[in-house]
């Protein structure tokens, strides 16, 4: 209820009609992935060139120059979402900052993260979201 109370006040914050618009999120759901395969198709893929796992020491070490530095998984504030994942998986541009991370980001202030659009397929993204949700630790601000 609390999100909705949020989406509903930053719509009529940002004079939008509300929030069922296309892009909301209402009404996604992934297929239940496999989290082992996920591992295969982060490995098959080459995610592990620029990322490292939380939790998962035997991936191939990273190669990418410079290098990115980003850890997947490991403590986050509040849940993520299989949709959050998705996004930065399939538009990773989607929010990206280049001012704060120029590193992150090539000259064209495009995410320096592939665009797998044509070579990953919904099973693998569908497993990928898997393996990487276990590895993501929900920690509230000032717990341990
Ligand atoms: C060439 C380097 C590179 C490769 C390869 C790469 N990424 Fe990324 N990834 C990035 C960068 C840079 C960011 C941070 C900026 C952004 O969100 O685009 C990122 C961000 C992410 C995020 C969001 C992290 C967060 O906490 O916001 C996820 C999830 C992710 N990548 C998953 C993957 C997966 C899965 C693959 C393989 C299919 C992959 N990445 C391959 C560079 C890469």
């Amino acid at each position: 209820m609390r999100r909705l109370g949020g989406c509903i006040a930053i719509a009529l914050a940002a004079g939008l009609p509300a929030c069922g618009g296309r892009h909301s999120s209402a009404g996604f759901s992934l297929p239940q992935g496999d989290p082992a395969r996920g591992k295969e198709a982060f490995v098959a893929l080459k995610c592990h060139q620029c990322h490292t796992v939380d939790g998962v020491p035997d991936l191939p070490s990273p190669t990418a120059e410079p290098r990115v530095p980003v850890t997947l998984g490991g403590r986050v504030p509040h849940v993520k979402t299989d949709g959050e994942l998705v996004a930065s998986i399939i538009d990773p541009s989607h929010r990206i900052a280049p001012t704060l991370h120029p590193e992150l980001v090539s000259r064209d202030g495009k995410s320096r993260m592939p665009d797998y659009a044509e070579v990953m397929t919904v099973r693998q993204l569908a497993d990928l979201v898997a393996f990487l949700q276990e590895r993501y630790r929900v920690v509230r601000p000032g717990q341990p």
